[in-house]
């Protein structure tokens, strides 16, 4: 599938028609661009074109279990792919849409096997980035999109990031800059009584509770290294996911710094080069700790300011592939806690993780 990938630079507010014409040509063919959004780059195809769908599964090294999200125009276009939306979806869509949500509904017999991984529940997602707007609306038919990295490895949030996993095998890349939210969409599922929050995303937890009242919640960061006792709401959501080829130990709780900086202190000891992943704050108190001795071994990555966690989500991804590419011997990183954007970074974080450390 070794193919020459094309990437065209586009305003991210005001996409060039031409290009946005020739990304829709490529995606009527049956082809895949990857196009930005404003959580994170993705891979697009046809919807209802199966083999299509199947060389996005072939390009990312997906597995066919692992279903795709739907990305519609608009809330009028759901109806062409899912079946019996509730009333609770229509007042979701009405608040929360065009944005970073993900609804999974019942699907409609339209959509082929290979998008909801032979399942009979589709997610549907209306993304607000205007070039993401502007490919849907220009090639005129829903799209599958995962995000454009290969399958496991963490999520990309500019063109260079895709090209890094995926050139030669897509057709083609739109290039709009750095995604303003940095983390995927949060995916809710309504087919169940009570609406389950699948992942943790860009809409937060709480401004889904202030519409539907109680939300289920399955919550990765609490649950045992043991995935598969867990039922498969949501089989992608169940591996081991954002994970750089460094091996990645995360420290949780009220004295991770702490704790991380003796741990980091032992490794430099011992001759290791380590990446350090934190918010500022969190960075100067470990780097305080562990003194003189890092001569050159330590290279940091931040994640902004502590009280701004929009900051961390999108610096999050470009962070992890930073300190990647610096090939240390190990990475430590510490989760941030709170509100908001915070519990999408802990996520993440978690699923990239190889160890987790409480403390
Ligand atoms: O922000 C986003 O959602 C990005 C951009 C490109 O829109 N897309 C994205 O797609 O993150 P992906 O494939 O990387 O993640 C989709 C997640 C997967 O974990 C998958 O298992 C879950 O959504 N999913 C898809 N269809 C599902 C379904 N019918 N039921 C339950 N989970 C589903
Ligand atoms: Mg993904």
């Amino acid at each position: 599938m070794s193919r020459n990938t094309r990437t065209l630079t586009v305003d991210r507010e005001h996409p060039d028609p031409a290009a946005i014409a020739e990304a829709a040509e490529v995606l009527r063919a049956g082809g895949l661009v990857a196009f930005p959004t404003e959580t994170v780059y993705g891979l697009g195809a046809n919807a209802l074109d199966e083999q299509a769908v199947e060389r996005i599964f072939a390009a990312k090294g997906r597995p066919a279990h692992d279903p795709l999200i739907v990305h519609v125009r608009d809330a009028r276009a759901v109806d062409q792919v899912a079946a019996g939306v509730p009333e609770r979806a229509r007042v979701l869509m009405q608040r929360l849409w065009p944005g970073p949500l993900t609804l999974v509904l019942h699907k409609a017999s339209i959509v082929p096997a290979a998008v909801t991984s032979g399942g009979d529940t589709v997610a549907v997602r209306c993304p607000a980035s205007p070039v993401a707007q502007a490919v849907i609306r220009a090639a005129g038919c829903p799209l599958a999109a995962p995000s454009a990295n290969r399958f496991a490895h963490v999520s990309p949030t500019t063109a260079r990031h895709v090209l890094d996993d995926l050139d030669g095998r897509i057709d083609l890349v739109l290039d709009a800059g750095p995604c303003p939210i940095g983390v995927e969409s949060t995916v809710l599922d309504l087919t169940t009584t009570v609406p389950t929050l699948l992942r943790p995303g860009g809409v937060p937890v709480e401004a889904l509770s202030e519409l539907l009242g109680t939300i289920e919640r399955v919550d990765r960061t609490q649950l045992p290294s043991a995935p598969a006792a867990q039922p498969h709401r949501s089989p992608g959501l169940l591996e081991r996911h954002y994970a750089p080829s460094v091996p990645l130990h995360l420290y949780v709780g009220p004295h991770a710094a702490q704790r991380l900086a003796a741990d980091l202190t032992r490794r430099l000891d011992s001759g290791q080069q380590i990446g350090l992943l934190a918010t500022d704050r969190a960075l100067s108190e470990i780097l305080n700790q562990v003194g003189g001795r890092d001569d050159g071994r330590i290279c940091t990555a931040s994640l902004g300011d502590e009280a701004d966690l929009t900051e961390a989500a999108r610096r999050l991804y470009a962070a992890l592939r930073e300190i990647e590419a610096r090939q240390p011997d190990l990475m430590f990183a510490v989760a941030p806690g709170g509100t908001g954007l915070a519990p999408a970074v802990a996520d993440r974080l978690h699923r990239a993780a190889e160890r987790v450390v409480t403390t």
